[in-house]
């Protein structure tokens, strides 16, 4: 918790990213207390219209977002208090001038120098345009206590990534940008770091000698729906693979920090991704597989093919899924695979890590009914069901020596202070606190870029020859079986929410 004043300038103060997320984090956080008692919030966007105006907008935003519901209005009250609206043309810098007068009203209202945090909610090509425009409109940049935020997608190669860094650390420092990843803020996401590195028993296991593959799965059941144009120019690879499956195994792969601090956790990351074997041009088709959806079934009603989606051109290339086998060359890793899928219109939405350990050496249960001991698991849901589940090997209760598989299960769901926060919670209150443990690096993004180009090259030259190739409410298409078939392994069913329980 912070008691520093802040200020939220929010450009893109009336899209949708400030109105599903945004927005209702703000508030949850106000309402359980974390917000200082001196904050502000000025939402920019290019229509005029009053702060009555605006509020009124966010608080139909919250109430349909926000994950504690129905706002109170006592405590809406409260919270819109703090919020106004200033109209800007965001390719104007003249247009910028009125933030530095709101900014030195609160300064000389609270009497102390703010927090002041940049948040650009808006498309990716005004990123550098706001911060330049701040730097011409001279408006507050101080290293030590101004920010900003921006959001995924960072560039769409490894060149304009580059440029985008080059751009803002022309204006801005290091330190002072905030790149966001939102799995990063997930909270069964920053367990992992715990469960690691807060447990003696889990480090000797987490190597080559003990761990046989590692799978990671994000898979989710919605379509392209409105965002055809954006996924056009996107696909998969850019829209997940690069930077939320990647970051996932970064967690899982990395080298035990010496400390907490954002710039150790992040040095060790960067390290995965530089230890990630080249993936050649030549070896793409072997692995990495890429599926586009057509038209099915979901839950009774019929859904359209990604090249029917709206500003989806009829004979598009671009992949809703992807398969890819990547491997670590460093000590801990070497002939370990690890397999990532993820895609649109599958079966299920589910995001699962599973870390498959190897057999027993030797088995001498050779007579038990049950066979051959299964291999152990440890499945890391991420959402919809939150859980740690280790999968052992167990006696069934009886007159024979027979076997089976138990989870001994860390479940949210039966933890009762686990009214888990939403990622932009954590992220943002990270933000104001100015801790960037979860926040993605210039190089952390430039990695990620540099690792899947070969692949978004060699797909962007050679047309999928078989698309679409899966249909909407499956697992993807055939050859992503294939493609883990062949080391002799399978996808692993994903488990369901454990919401209801
Ligand atoms: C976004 C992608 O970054 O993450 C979307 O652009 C995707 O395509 C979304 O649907 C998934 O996030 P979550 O939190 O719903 O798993």
């Amino acid at each position: 918790k912070t008691t520093e004043p802040t200020i939220f300038i929010i450009f893109g103060g009336t899209g949708d990213l400030t109105k599903r997320k945004i927005m209702p984090a703000l508030y949850n956080l106000f309402l359980a207390n974390w917000l200082p008692e001196n904050f502000a919030i000025i939402g920019s966007s290019s229509s005029k219209m009053t702060a009555e105006k605006y509020q009124q907008e966010l608080l139909e935003a919250v109430n349909e977002f926000s994950r504690s519901g129905k706002t109170k209005k006592e405590d809406w009250a409260k919270f819109a208090s703090h919020i106004g609206f200033q109209d800007a043309d965001l390719t104007n810098a003249g247009a910028f001038k009125p933030f530095g007068k709101i900014i030195e009203q609160f300064k000389r209202e609270w009497n102390q120098t703010p927090s002041l945090i940049y948040y650009c909610a808006v498309a990716p090509h005004f990123f550098c345009t706001i911060a330049e425009n701040i730097s011409k409109a001279k408006l507050e940049n101080n290293p030590e206590t101004t920010r900003i935020i921006i959001e995924k997608p960072f560039g769409t190669d490894l060149e304009s990534a580059k440029e985008l860094n080059r751009k803002l650390l022309n204006i801005f420092e290091e330190k002072q940008i905030y790149r966001i990843d939102h799995y990063l803020g997930k909270e069964v996401v920053q367990n992992i770091m715990a469960f690691r590195f807060a447990n003696s028993i889990m480090e000797p296991l987490w190597n080559r000698n003990h761990v046989e593959h590692v799978q990671i799965s994000v898979t989710e059941q919605i379509g392209i729906g409105t965002r055809g144009k954006y996924f056009e120019g996107a696909g998969i690879l850019r829209d997940m693979i690069q930077n939320h499956l990647l970051q996932l195994l970064c967690i899982i792969a990395m080298e035990p920090p010496t400390s907490f601090k954002a710039n150790e956790v992040r040095d060790r990351k960067v390290d995965v991704l530089k230890a990630m074997r080249k993936i050649e041009s030549g070896k793409i088709e072997s692995m990495a597989v890429r599926g586009q959806y057509s038209s099915g079934w979901v839950e009774g009603e019929e859904v359209l093919g990604y090249r029917e989606e709206e500003n989806v051109d009829p004979n598009s290339n671009t992949e809703t899924y992807a398969a890819l086998k990547l491997h670590i060359d460093n000590w801990r890793w070497q002939g370990v695979p690890f397999y990532l899928r993820t895609g649109k219109r599958l079966f299920k939405s589910a995001s699962v890590i599973t870390i498959q350990f190897k057999e027993i050496p030797h088995n001498i249960f050779v007579s038990a009914d049950s066979g051959v001991p299964k291999q152990n698991r440890l499945v890391i849901s991420i959402q919809p069901d939150m859980a740690i589940r280790f999968q052992l090997q167990s006696k069934v209760p009886g007159l024979e020596m027979n076997l089976n598989t138990v989870d001994v299960v860390f479940d949210y769901a039966d933890n009762k202070k686990s009214d888990s926060p939403e990622a932009y919670e954590t992220l943002l209150l990270d933000a104001i606190v100015g801790d960037q443990t979860l926040f993605m690096r210039a190089d952390q993004v430039e990695a990620a870029w540099e690792l899947i180009m070969p692949i978004l090259n060699y797909w962007e030259k050679n047309n999928a020859q078989n698309f679409p190739n899966y249909s909407a409410d499956s697992w993807g298409p055939e050859n992503a079986e294939a493609l883990i078939a062949k080391d002799g392994y399978h996808w692993f069913s994903l488990p369901d929410s454990n919401k209801k329980k």
